[in-house]
């Protein structure tokens, strides 16, 4: 009786499942759920599943999946971020979902690909309630079915989409309320807070809470949503005042795989409560609803900077352009302890015509840009004239054109308010690499040494494009002076960084097969990019949300030493390891083939 019983069901295990415990199931296994079984999962959770429809269906003739949109409409919207999260299946970066259905005359787009479900998860749960994501994982998750979670989809890597998925989509958890006085969790005391649904993007959370005379700290740009930029850390417009997104998180409502609701914070759960506050998005369930801290309006934002070129072909005005950036780049961290924030981003060759230029200028080009909260117009205009003094002086008063913008003031909301017109790059390919940087890496090294580093970081694959490198002024006092409690799981790293900087400079093959494309574009920054920051800045590592999860490091780069207890984590509340992203914890143990849409277990 006892073989009886444990034998058969192992037996069983054996032959019926036997390829799907190497790979999460496709449509090609007999494990694949029947039609009747899917229609039974969508009577269970009230009607809410979606059989995956590409929108740009009706470009293809006939419409195989009878999308009810224009297709001129959509070759118009298929630039604008806020079109691509307003459709259960859409991403900003279709290379990801391996170009399966893409209006004709986009980036990627060939003749020959047509229009398939291919990349694209194949059903969707458009949920509204908790019961229905806990349904729907919990049983995608006892049937080898990968999930995959979209908010918005502006993953730059991919990571809210997936071959063969069951998706989650959070967009319709919308709702939000300010509470003045919230008992935090586990300690004596109140705070201001905003409750919000994941579905929410920062634009509409600005929003709200402006309207109530406060506000948060969150993305730039209003059409990024909640879940993946505070999961993976998020730096915007406050970040180097009072720290990373994931810094102002109170407590968060998270279903997991298994099928369980549970309200993480300092008191219960604790562990998941670390991990969703900065240890990386689509990993370790759902967050349904965020608890986050609110802060008082800044009076004003002043905005100042200029740019500058070298003047002419003579090898003067080139090198005195690469060491007016080396000084530049080195002030970052003191002027940031004085209250600046804002970017510093630096071209080369024909990329540098971006600053209005006929033609390519020797050497590199600059602008920096800088962003003041409740400071005057004079005090920004006595930073930026001494800087711009300094840059002057290096280039002798000729070798470079310098153009300095007189500062001006705003009031906050005119600065912040939400604008989706704005946020138009969608639709094109996405990798790129970032590291980092402190004051070790920006100030205490010799220029020389510095210099040689910006030239190496502005490598580019095709040497008469040139490319960009930003410095982001997004971390400094902020997240150096969040309080131990407040800090999750995000990278240390952040807390000595000043800036998050990225490039790009891989010639990727947009037409190409993507997985090839996408793998040349990865060899090339291993080879070319990688080492230079591994080089200039050992350890530190990558803001995760704007990084290459291709990086062979990529677990130093994006976790640090918070590695194996994130792992630990994940394996305690997804333990059927139905979530996988790129880079992602515990992603080293499957391969994702975005060729045959399989994920399996690499064999070891
Ligand atoms: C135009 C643009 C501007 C940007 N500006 C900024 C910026 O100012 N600051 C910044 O820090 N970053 C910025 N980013 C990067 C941005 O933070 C990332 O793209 C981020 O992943 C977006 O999160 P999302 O939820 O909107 O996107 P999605 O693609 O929906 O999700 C991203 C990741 O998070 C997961 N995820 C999303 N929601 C949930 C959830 N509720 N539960 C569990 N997992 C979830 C997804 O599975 C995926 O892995 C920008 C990106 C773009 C395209
Ligand atoms: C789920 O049920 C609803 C309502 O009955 C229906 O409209 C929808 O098409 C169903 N979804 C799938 C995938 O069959
Ligand atoms: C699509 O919409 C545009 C206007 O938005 C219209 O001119 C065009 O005729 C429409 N095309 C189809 C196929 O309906
Ligand atoms: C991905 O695209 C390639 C062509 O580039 C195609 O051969 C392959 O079947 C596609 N795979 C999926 C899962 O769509
Ligand atoms: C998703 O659900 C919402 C809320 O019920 C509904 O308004 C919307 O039409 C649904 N979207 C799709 C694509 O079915
Ligand atoms: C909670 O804080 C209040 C004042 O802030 C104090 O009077 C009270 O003793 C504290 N209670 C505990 C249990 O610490
Ligand atoms: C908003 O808050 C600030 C301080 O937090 C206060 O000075 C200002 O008067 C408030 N404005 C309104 C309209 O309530
Ligand atoms: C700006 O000033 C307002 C009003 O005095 C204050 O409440 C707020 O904390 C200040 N913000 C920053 C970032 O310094
Ligand atoms: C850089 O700063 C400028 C303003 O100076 C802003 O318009 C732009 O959005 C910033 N870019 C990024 C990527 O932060
Ligand atoms: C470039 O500028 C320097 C300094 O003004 C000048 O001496 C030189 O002749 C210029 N070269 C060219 C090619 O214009
Ligand atoms: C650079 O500035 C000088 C004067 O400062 C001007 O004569 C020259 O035309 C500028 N060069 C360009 C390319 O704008
Ligand atoms: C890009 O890939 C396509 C398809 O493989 C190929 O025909 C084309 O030559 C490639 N282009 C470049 C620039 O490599």
């Amino acid at each position: 009786m006892f073989f009886a019983r444990t034998i058969y069901p192992l037996l069983s295990l054996l032959t019926a499942s036997f390829a799907s415990l190497d790979c999460k199931v496709s449509p090609a296994d007999s494990a694949w759920p029947s039609s009747d079984d899917w229609a039974a999962l969508n009577h269970s959770i009230g009607g809410v599943l979606l059989e995956t429809a590409p929108v740009a269906s009706s470009c293809y003739p006939g419409n195989p999946f009878n999308s009810p949109e224009n297709c001129t409409d959509i070759q118009a919207q298929w630039p604008y971020s806020a079109y691509h999260a307003a459709w259960p299946e859409s991403i900003d970066f279709p290379i990801y979902t391996n170009n399966s259905c893409i209006p004709k005359g986009a980036t990627g787009w060939s003749k020959s690909r047509g229009c398939s479900i291919g990349g694209l998860p194949r059903y969707i749960v458009n949920a509204t309630r908790l019961e229905h994501i806990s349904e729907a994982m919990k049983w995608a998750s006892q049937r080898n079915i990968r999930i995959v979670v979209k908010g918005t989809g502006h993953d730059l890597n991919g990571r809210s989409t997936g071959a063969f998925a069951l998706s989650i989509w959070t967009h319709n958890f919308k709702h939000i309320e300010r509470r003045r006085a919230w008992s935090l969790p586990g300690r004596n005391e109140t705070d201001d807070v905003v409750i919000c649904g994941s579905g929410n993007n920062w634009g509409s959370v600005y929003t709200a809470v402006h309207r109530q005379n406060r506000t948060v700290v969150g993305g730039e740009d209003g059409t990024v949503g909640l879940g993946g930029l505070i999961q993976n850390g998020g730096h915007g417009f406050l970040s180097s005042h009072y720290g990373l997104a994931s810094d102002q998180v109170y407590q968060v409502t998270v279903v997991t795989t298994d099928g369980r609701v549970l309200v993480a914070n300092s008191a219960q759960n604790d562990d998941l409560f670390w991990a969703i506050r900065g240890g990386g998005g689509g990993q370790y369930g759902v967050v349904t609803e965020f608890v986050l801290k609110t802060y008082p309006v800044p009076e004003n934002v002043v905005m100042g900077g200029f740019s500058f070129y070298a003047a002419n072909s003579s090898t003067n005005g080139g090198t005195a352009s690469w060491n007016a950036l080396s000084e530049v780049v080195s002030s970052i961290p003191d002027l940031m302890d004085g209250g600046l924030n804002g970017n510093v981003t630096a071209y080369t060759k024909t990329s540098a015509m971006a600053l209005g230029l006929t033609e390519a200028p020797p050497g590199v080009a600059a602008i920096v840009g800088f962003v003041g909260l409740n400071m005057t117009t004079g005090h920004m205009d006595a930073i930026v004239d001494k800087l711009a003094a300094r840059v002057a002086s290096i280039g002798h008063g000729s070798y470079l054109n310098i153009s300095q913008q007189q500062a001006s003031t705003q009031n906050y909301w005119s600065f912040v308010k939400p604008n989706p017109l704005s946020s138009n790059s969608a639709g094109a390919v996405s990798l790129m690499t970032s590291r980092l940087l402190g004051r070790r890496e920006l100030s205490d090294i010799p220029q020389d040494d510095l210099k040689v580093y910006l030239q190496q970081a502005l490598i580019s694959e095709n040497p008469d494009s040139g490319t960009m490198l930003l410095f982001g002024l997004q971390g400094g006092r902020g997240p150096a002076k969040v309080p131990k409690y407040m800090r999750g799981s995000v990278l240390p790293a952040w807390r000595t960084a000043y800036t998050h900087t990225f490039t790009l400079g891989a010639s990727i093959n947009a037409t190409g097969d993507p997985s090839e494309s996408l793998k040349a574009g990865a060899d090339w920054y291993e080879v070319a990019k990688e080492p230079v920051w591994r080089n200039w800045a050992p350890n530190t590592g990558s803001y995760m949300n704007e990084g290459n999860p291709f990086s062979s490091t990529w677990k130093d780069d994006f976790y640090g030493k918070n590695y194996e207890k994130l792992l630990a984590i994940k394996r305690k509340y997804d333990p059927s390891e139905s979530l996988f992203v790129w880079s992602g914890v515990g992603s080293d143990l499957w391969n994702y083939d975005l060729k045959s849409g399989l994920l399996c277990r690499v064999k070891r």
